[in-house]
């Protein structure tokens, strides 16, 4: 694939990166036709901004901390986007809601990926090890992972793929962690590959595969 084809692409992360890491093997093996142009993180010294710089991809770090409101910080990181030109974003462990501003300059343009399997589990407060907390003090007896789009509702977007991870009797919050994010690494490469290649109809909460132009 020609280069000028290929979908520019934002991480947005807060943390270990591991899902970014997943996106860079599969953009980079070629699987997706798209390419990983800019990384930002809300977090200083975080591991994604070396798995970034590892990489060789520009990343910067905006500290929520350093503006007023979330209005204010969400506006920041929508003019680093723009300035990139990128096509496609992907909120890869990235822990800030993003105010309505950045959905709606990218609609159905942003993927959001979360640990448990949405609408469960998910919204304001629900995040990360929270997310696994909450679960096992549920007792549900699977949990999983789901990529979804983001709207300005947060974790309340149309899904796209998601996967059913079984709960063990001696799960911890960190093992039952383990193992959703072995099937994160799995799915969110699979959701960027679909919205890369144009793939996806949206139906209200519904989303649809297309068929494939020849
Ligand atoms: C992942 O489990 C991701 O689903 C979760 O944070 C972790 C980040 O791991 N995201 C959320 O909870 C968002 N609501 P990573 O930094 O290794 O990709």
């Amino acid at each position: 694939m020609k280069k000028k084809d290929l979908k520019k692409v934002a991480v947005l992360v807060s943390g270990g990166g591991s899902n970014l890491q997943a996106l860079l093997d599969a953009t980079r093996s070629g699987e997706i036709p798209a390419e990983i142009t800019l990384v930002i993180s809300n977090k200083p010294e975080v591991y994604a901004i070396k798995r970034a710089e590892d990489s060789g991809i520009p990343a910067i770090v905006l500290d929520h901390r350093d503006f007023a409101s979330a209005e204010e910080f969400s506006r920041a990181i929508l003019k680093r986007l723009q300035e990139t030109e990128v096509d496609l974003v992907c909120l890869a462990g990235f822990l800030r809601i993003l105010a309505p501003c950045v959905p709606e300059a990218y609609p159905n343009r942003i993927l959001n990926i979360h640990p448990a399997l949405l609408p469960a589990f998910g919204g304001k407060g629900l995040y990360g090890m929270r997310v696994h907390q909450a679960v096992l003090a549920s007792g549900v007896k699977y949990s999983g992972a789901t990529v979804h789009i983001v709207t300005a509702e947060p974790d309340q977007g149309p899904i796209v793929c998601q996967e059913v991870v079984p709960v063990k009797d001696d799960d911890t919050p960190q093992s039952l962690a383990d193992r959703v994010l072995q099937v994160e690494h799995r799915i969110y490469p699979e959701a960027l590959r679909l919205l890369a290649e144009e793939l996806i109809e949206v139906d209200g909460l519904r989303t649809r595969l297309k068929t494939k132009p020849n």
